[in-house]
């Protein structure tokens, strides 16, 4: 997940309705992402589906992708849109489902559900209905839909697994879920708390791509396949949100998955999520596998040399190689450099990695050329400073981008 610190729900939740609320009011504003006709044709609506919908949908449009790729519904379904928006993925899928299905459009924001009722109307629309709601908490029963779509409304819901449980439980097994979403390569690790708008700018809600899969797969959901990348912020009017996107490898992703038979039971759920290769990934997206390399290389070091006089002194006595032992410290003292290294492509500063790499030398002479307990902790010492100046300034240089200095 996306560590966005000190954001209350409360406070998304506000600044989702407010945005929200101003394009079902007035879409022709000035928008950082894209609106309209225009923006779904850029990425990838077909003329002959948007010629069907109703302007009152149309010009408020503000999806992600095109869900419908995934080719997910069949006449006669129960579909349930999430984050319908102002109603034109209902209204396609209405046309999908035909007279003997229904499609329920879900949305946060009451000016957009005020929107689909009126594009409802005026078209008399029978199997549409129209609710307001959180994605959180589906007031649909357990197993009741057939199909759902959502576009563009996931990144913006601050409990994301459990919005995913909620799709699981509605859906009935076998059922199929058809998501264009904005997904992230590099997560945020600053704190945005004084800007919430930032949120719903749709990059520091949004989850890395890896974890969002993973989120659906610990939830139940079987064949996941990822139908196509988008380059959706190319399209942003707004040249901030371009940076800012391009930073941290933000794009649309659109997939399509089923529910399986049974939600995971509880050791396999845990067994998914304690994954150690998903840690170290996770670690690594951070920037923090150095401070981690780092903490092992300590840990080796002085914790098994606490812990061979802990049982010297109970009286038993473990023999240890020492050449061993010596490798195992500095093989992690010289991957913390190494992991701290990429941090230079975000902040361009050398100092870090070199302060660094002068702290694993200083440990290795230590360790191999001539021992001294004050020379191996000076070691150490300046490793720990080459790997937090990285840490800081990898934050600084987020903090920057996403224009809340001083937030680190
Ligand atoms: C990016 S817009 C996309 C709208 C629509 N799907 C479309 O393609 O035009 C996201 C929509 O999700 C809705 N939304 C955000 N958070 C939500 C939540 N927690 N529950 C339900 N809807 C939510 C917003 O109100 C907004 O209408």
């Amino acid at each position: 997940m996306v560590a966005i610190l000190g954001y209350s729900r409360e406070q998304i939740f506000t600044a989702v309705r407010d945005m929200y609320g101003a394009v079902a009011r007035a879409p022709d504003d000035h928008f950082h992402f894209p609106v309209g006709r225009a923006a779904a044709e850029a990425i990838g609506y077909p003329a002959e589906q948007l010629d069907q919908l109703p302007a009152t949908s149309l010009e408020a449009f503000a999806g992600v992708g095109h869900p419908f790729s995934a080719e997910a519904m069949q006449a006669g379904d129960t579909v349930l849109d999430i984050g319908a928006g102002a109603g034109n993925d209902a209204l396609i899928a209405a046309g999908l489902v035909g007279d003997t299905g229904h499609v329920i459009a879900l949305d946060l924001t009451r000016a957009m559900t005020r929107r689909i009722r009126q594009a409802v109307e005026e078209g008399g629309h029978h199997n549409v209905s129209v609710i307001e709601a959180s994605a959180e908490r589906l007031p649909l029963a357990d197993g009741s839909v057939d199909c759902i779509t959502s576009n563009g409304a996931l990144n913006l819901v601050p409990d994301k697994r459990r919005a995913v449980a909620e799709m699981f439980r509605v859906l009935r097994p076998g059922g199929r879920l058809q998501i264009a979403d904005v997904v992230i390569r590099r997560p945020v690790t600053v704190d945005c708390s004084e800007d919430p708008r930032l949120w719903v700018e749709c990059v520091v809600g949004a989850t890395v791509d890896e974890d969002l899969l993973a989120m659906f797969r610990d939830a139940g959901f079987e064949d996941i396949r990822i139908i196509r990348s988008v380059d959706y912020f190319a399209h942003s009017p707004s040249a901030q949100t371009r940076e800012i996107a391009a930073s941290f490898g933000a794009h649309s992703m659109e997939l399509a998955m089923a529910r399986g038979e049974h939600a995971p039971g509880l050791v396999r759920h845990w067994a998914r999520r304690l994954n150690p290769v998903r840690g170290v990934r996770s670690l690594w997206r951070r920037g923090i596998i150095g401070a981690a390399s780092l903490g092992l290389a300590l840990l080796t070091c002085y914790g098994t040399m606490a812990a061979l006089g802990l049982l010297a002194a109970m009286g038993a006595g473990v023999g240890l190689h020492e050449g061993a032992w010596a490798a195992a410290i500095a093989l992690f003292a010289v991957l913390s450099v190494v992991a701290i290294a990429p941090g230079m492509r975000y902040h361009r500063n050398p100092g870090p990695v070199a302060v660094g790499a002068a702290g694993a030398l200083v440990v290795c002479y230590a360790l191999f050329v001539d021992y001294s307990l004050i020379v191996e902790l000076t070691g150490f010492v300046i490793l720990a400073v080459g790997v937090t100046w990285d840490i800081h300034h990898r934050r600084r240089t987020q903090a920057r981008i996403l224009g809340v200095q001083g937030a680190t």
